[in-house]
């Protein structure tokens, strides 16, 4: 049992943006969205969000009732930011804390610090090629941390020290409001500094215990907008990487983005460059062509969606082809076997089972039947510029190429539409129809020549 307190007041003005910082996207999720869901995972009893920058905006975004949202009205540092929340928390309990623009971090890492006996303190630290910018970790010599030195307030020698703080942290937390209390800004960024507290836990015989991460990356912080594309990177790689060890063929694990959630049945193949958003469902068979997006799709067996086609808020059903260049809008669904091809475009329709609309087409508001075949360049009229209005096309009915159904309309079973059709009023089960000008030759006619 613990408190979890996410420290997020930070501006990050270096990321140049007048959205907050941690709404920032990672994976198409916000970066303290991220951070939220670990900590769910670790299942608090309290989950405290200390904000300040822009918390209306944040709050708002993250929206989730449970939340204690504190607010730190000037950013005196992440000392006095835990400071805001500590009347908030439980004091049976211990405390960690996080940053909500660490977006990478893995629960059973922190399930490593939280094994650390309650009564001291635990440390998250990372060793880095690099350590310019974080706070050093200074270990005495029984190996306990005895102090952190930020960097602006290094000396030479501290400087070199390779392993650094994380700044997640667990505290026994009777003891905080003492340590926070006797804080002090006497440093070269006159901030309270969250990582002064090692030397009050140390000063009172507390020990103070640094686990090391296996990779760095897990505490990588975002500050700037390289470091948000490197992190997005690696969480594109790790989702990347899940999938292939569920099986899917990835025709290159770096060319693919999910910003959402994929989930994908045996045998499933896909190109490289599909965007994937939302929730998306690929039932087994499924191949999904190069350049291809979709969002909150589920398709069903053996269907192939082929290149550069665009598939949105729709279900198809298995074993259809979909594409190239196909754009498929919400509310549609596609039932087993059928077909839609090039630069077509549907809408809040249903395309039955073995039906075709191969080329240049939009239907929009239709109910299309079984065995249906849809010409090329064909298009249901359905918005007079008020309202929207229904087609009905019944199984077998055959739709000559450039056919407009002025809607509402019904063409009915079996129904065939000659090429060119206007069609404005119900076309008869079984029957040809033909709505369009008659063809005339004009006898004699002469082209006109020019007189000058
Ligand atoms: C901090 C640590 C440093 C560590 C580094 C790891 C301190 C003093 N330093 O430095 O040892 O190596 O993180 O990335 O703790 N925040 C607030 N209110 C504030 C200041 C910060 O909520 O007044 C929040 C920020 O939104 C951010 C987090 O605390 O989520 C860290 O703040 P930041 O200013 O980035 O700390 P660093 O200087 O990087
Ligand atoms: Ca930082």
């Amino acid at each position: 049992m613990m408190n979890i307190v996410i420290l997020a007041a930070g501006q990050g003005k270096r990321m140049r943006s007048t959205l907050p910082k941690v709404l920032h996207p990672i994976g198409g999720k916000p970066m303290l969205r991220h951070v939220i869901e670990l900590a769910r995972q670790l299942r608090p009893t309290q989950l405290t969000i200390v904000l300040g920058h822009g918390k209306e905006q944040v709050s708002a975004a993250i929206a989730e009732p449970d939340i204690v949202w504190v607010e730190q009205k000037e950013q005196q540092g992440t000392g006095h930011a835990l400071k805001m929340a500590l009347p908030r928390l439980s004091s049976a309990e211990k405390t960690l804390v996080l940053y909500g623009d660490v977006p990478l971090l893995q629960a059973a890492t922190l399930k490593r610090l939280l094994d650390i006996e309650p009564a001291k303190v635990a440390v998250l630290t990372s060793c880095v090629d690099d350590p310019t910018g974080y706070g050093r970790i200074v270990r005495g010599q029984n190996g306990n941390i005895e102090a952190i030195v930020e960097d602006k307030d290094c000396d030479a020698t501290q400087r070199a020290i390779q392993e650094v703080n994380t700044g997640i942290m667990v505290f026994p937390t009777q003891r905080l409001a003492a340590w926070l209390n006797a804080l002090k800004n006497d440093n070269v960024q006159r901030e309270y500094y969250l990582t002064d507290l090692i030397s009050s836990a140390v000063g009172a015989g507390v020990e103070v215990v640094g686990v090391a991460l296996a990779d760095p990356i897990e505490a990588a912080g975002v500050n700037d907008k390289e470091q948000l594309a490197i992190l997005e990177r690696e969480w594109q790689r790790r989702q990347a990487y899940q999938l292939l060890t569920a099986g899917v063929t990835l025709a290159d694990p770096a060319r693919i983005d999910i910003r959402g959630v994929v989930t994908c049945g045996q045998d499933v193949t896909i190109d490289v460059n599909c965007v994937f958003e939302g929730k998306v469902d690929l039932a087994a068979g499924v191949t999904v062509g190069p350049h291809c997006i979709l969002k909150d799709v589920s398709v069903a067996e053996r269907t192939t969606i082929l290149p550069f086609s665009v598939l949105e808020g729709c279900k198809v059903e298995n074993d259809c082809r979909i594409g190239p260049y196909a754009r498929i809008r919400p509310a549609t669904q596609v039932l087993p076997g059928a077909h839609i091809g090039n630069f077509v475009e549907v809408k809040n329709s249903d395309i039955g089972a073995g039906s075709k609309v191969n080329h240049l087409t939009y239907i929009g508001d239709t109910h299309i039947g079984e065995h249906v075949n849809i010409g090329a360049g064909c298009v249901t009229v359905n918005y007079n510029g008020v309202e929207k209005f229904r087609t009905t096309i019944e199984d077998d009915v055959f739709v000559g190429s450039g056919t407009m159904m002025i809607a509402p309309i019904t063409l009915q079973q079996g129904a065939t539409i000659g090429a060119g059709s206007v069609i404005t009023q119900t076309a008869p089960a079984r029957e040809l129809t033909i709505a369009r000008a008659r063809q005339e030759v004009v006898p004699g006619w002469k082209r006109p020549k020019k007189t000058t």
